[in-house]
């Protein structure tokens, strides 16, 4: 299967499970619920789903078992895009495509509507899967769990936060890139390693690979804020430099950014030697990552 298919039928697959997980929109309270569903089905590109799916056949598991973790990742990552565009925030209008949450629903609806999701993401943690035994179930919950908080993905909105028209080093804007985006997407693999049953050794393999295609992928995030297609992207361009935000083209140029991305696909894909044949879809991904246009 060529990537494109594989895109596809893991998004398809996400789509499905996130349409029989959510709350419908006549369940009260309706207007919650309904701003809940706006965002989740507003057509993002469900790449730590599809990282999980795929770092999960990258250790020969089934990937039935990372459906409701990779729902759960993809609601947590939905909650933080909602609060990521909020006034107080990033204070964007456009997102996957439509006027933001809030531009919707109102500030305090969307703060709430991504206190749901995140709290969904938890109630889809807690479940029983056939075939994964508890201690793999509590301790994906806890990676999950660590990579979304102040240690993971909040900390580094923080950090992002506190560094707008700052001048800052390239070690700090590492520490919020790896932070913001890149511990989602390791979550997501190493998530993806241990419910396909993958060892210890396929688990260090996966973590290397996440840690570099996570970065890469905050990159790729940065350079399309400059370069990208409005319409292609669905979120409003120019927005990182409008709000003096530390970005890779900030500090190191565009042309530096694009070999510093290449630098993590090819770290990316040579840590995931010891996998074989069977990570080939995640070796592709590592490409897409770092070329991707939206
Ligand atoms: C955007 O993430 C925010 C970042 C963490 C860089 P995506 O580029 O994965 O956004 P969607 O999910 O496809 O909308
Ligand atoms: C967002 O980074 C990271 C999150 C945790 C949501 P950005 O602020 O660069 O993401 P976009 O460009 O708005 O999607
Ligand atoms: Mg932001
Ligand atoms: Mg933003
Ligand atoms: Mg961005």
């Amino acid at each position: 299967m060529d990537l494109k298919e594989y895109l596809k039928e893991k998004q398809m697959m996400t789509e499905a499970a996130l349409e029989k997980i959510l709350p419908e929109e006549d369940l009260l309270p309706s207007n919650l619920h309904k701003a809940m569903r706006y965002s989740v089905f507003a057509g993002g590109k469900r790449i730590r789903p599809i990282l999980m799916f795929a770092a999960c056949e990258a250790v020969g598991g089934d990937v039935e078992k990372a459906v409701p973790a990779a729902c759960a990742m993809e609601l947590i990552h939905t909650y933080s895009l909602i609060h990521d565009d909020l006034p107080a925030m990033d204070d964007d209008d456009l997102r996957r495509g439509r006027p933001t949450n809030h531009k919707v629903f109102g500030e305090a609806m969307a703060i709430l509507a991504g206190d749901a999701l995140l709290t969904e993401a938890f109630i889809l943690l807690s479940r029983e899967i056939n075939g994964v035994p508890p201690e793999i179930s509590r301790r994906i919950t806890h990676i999950i769990a660590r990579c979304a908080g102040s240690m993971g993905m909040v900390g580094g909105q923080v950090v992002d936060m506190e560094s707008e028209g700052k001048s800052i080093d390239l070690p700090t804007l590492e520490f919020i890139h790896t932070r913001k985006t890149g511990a989602m997407i390791l979550a997501s693999v190493q998530t993806g390693a241990l419910l396909g049953g993958g060892g210890e050794d396929e688990f260090e393999a996966v973590s290397r690979f996440g840690e570099a295609a996570g970065l890469a992928f905050q990159i790729a995030d940065d350079i399309l804020d400059i370069v990208g297609d409005q319409e292609l992207l669905g979120k409003d361009i120019g927005s990182d430099q409008a709000r003096g935000k530390a970005t890779y083209p900030a500090l190191i140029g565009l042309k530096e950014s694009r070999i510093r991305a290449r630098q993590l696909r090819d770290l990316a894909i040579e840590a995931l030697m010891p996998l074989g044949e069977r990570a080939e879809q995640l070796r592709r991904i590592a490409s897409y990552i770092v070329d991707r246009s939206f």
